[in-house]
């Protein structure tokens, strides 16, 4: 628990009033693994206290920023279950609260239901991570606004049964927004979040995180992807290369590869091949052969 202790004093104590305490939760194995390594110490920070307030946590970020490694380590630190949803799938009210079923009790047909992400997390009391929220479609806003009031109160529309969130109930959502811009977030759901910007984690850090989990050992090599890295993101920013090319996610996947090929073909592979234009990839790969020529 290195995460833990690196935290200061009045934040561990925060976590400490908070922790979910329960061994017998029979969701426990829902407690995620920690590993996040903020690029400002704030950011966890903040998020801790907002969480320990009862405050709902938006996550905004380009992709492979660590947003979903961020929402993980909360689950950790605070020892607490969580549940997960996907707005970008076809996200609809069955798939967040669950649905009925035929089931038999005593050779008597009866009708069960099955409870959903979101019902689970708010009768056990643990966390519940939206992520792509900004993607939520608008017949299921108000239900996912119920859910983040601070009522924390919604009608089942399949039971009817109103449920009011167990004590230690817990919203992280996150959303894709890169430099560019992605799907603006609806107003009243925006408003219903603390939110903290995820920027990508960058020079020592980076080569830390490198180092901690990717197979790639060779430190030179570890600084050029560093330096490409940075390379990378200032491209993005100047508009010249798509969003996902900066990704850590794709740059820790090149490194992992270049532990048995060359840099320039593992670049192929994780970074450059996945951009739409012909013109980003060359781009991607002049940068490649620049750095490892
Ligand atoms: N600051 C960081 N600390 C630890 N791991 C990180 C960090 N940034 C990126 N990663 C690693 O990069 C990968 C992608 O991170 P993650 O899946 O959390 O990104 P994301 O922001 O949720 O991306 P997406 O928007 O595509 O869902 C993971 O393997 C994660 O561990
Ligand atoms: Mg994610």
């Amino acid at each position: 628990m290195t995460q833990y202790s690196q935290l200061p004093e009045s934040i561990r104590h925060l976590i400490d009033r908070n922790r979910n305490n329960n061994q017998s939760n029979e969701f426990n194995n829902l407690i995620r693994q920690g590993g996040y390594v903020p690029p400002e110490q704030d950011l966890l920070n903040d998020a801790i206290t907002a969480l320990s307030m009862g405050k709902n946590v938006l996550l905004k970020g380009p992709t492979g920023s660590g947003k979903t490694r961020f929402a993980e380590t909360l689950s950790n630190l605070f020892n607490q279950p969580m549940f997960s949803v996907n707005c970008s799938v076809d996200l609809d009210a069955e798939s967040l609260m669950g649905f009925k079923t035929l089931d038999y009790e005593n050779d008597r047909q009866v009708i069960d239901f099955v409870p959903g992400p979101v019902t689970n997390a708010m009768k056990n009391g643990t966390f519940l991570y939206i992520d792509e929220i900004n993607m939520a479609k608008p017949e299921t806003l108000p239900l996912i606004n119920g859910v983040l009031d601070y009522r924390r109160t919604i009608t089942n529309p399949f039971t009817e049964e109103i449920i009011t969130a167990k004590e230690g109930f817990g919203v992280v959502a996150a959303i894709n927004e890169g430099y560019v811009g992605t799907v603006p977030l609806n107003e009243a759901l925006k408003n219903r979040f603390i939110v903290i910007d995820i920027p990508y984690l960058q020079g020592e850090q980076l080569k830390q995180l490198i180092q901690a989990t990717s197979r790639l050992e060779d430190e030179r090599t570890i600084d050029l992807y560093v330096r490409l890295s940075g390379d990378l993101i200032q491209a993005v920013t100047q508009g010249k290369l798509a969003e996902d090319a900066a990704s850590i996610r794709a740059l820790v996947d090149a490194c992992d590869l270049s532990a048995m090929i060359p840099p320039k073909r593992a670049i192929r592979r994780a970074i450059a091949d996945k951009l739409d234009e012909d013109r980003e990839k060359e781009f991607v790969l002049t940068m490649a052969e620049t750095l490892f020529g």
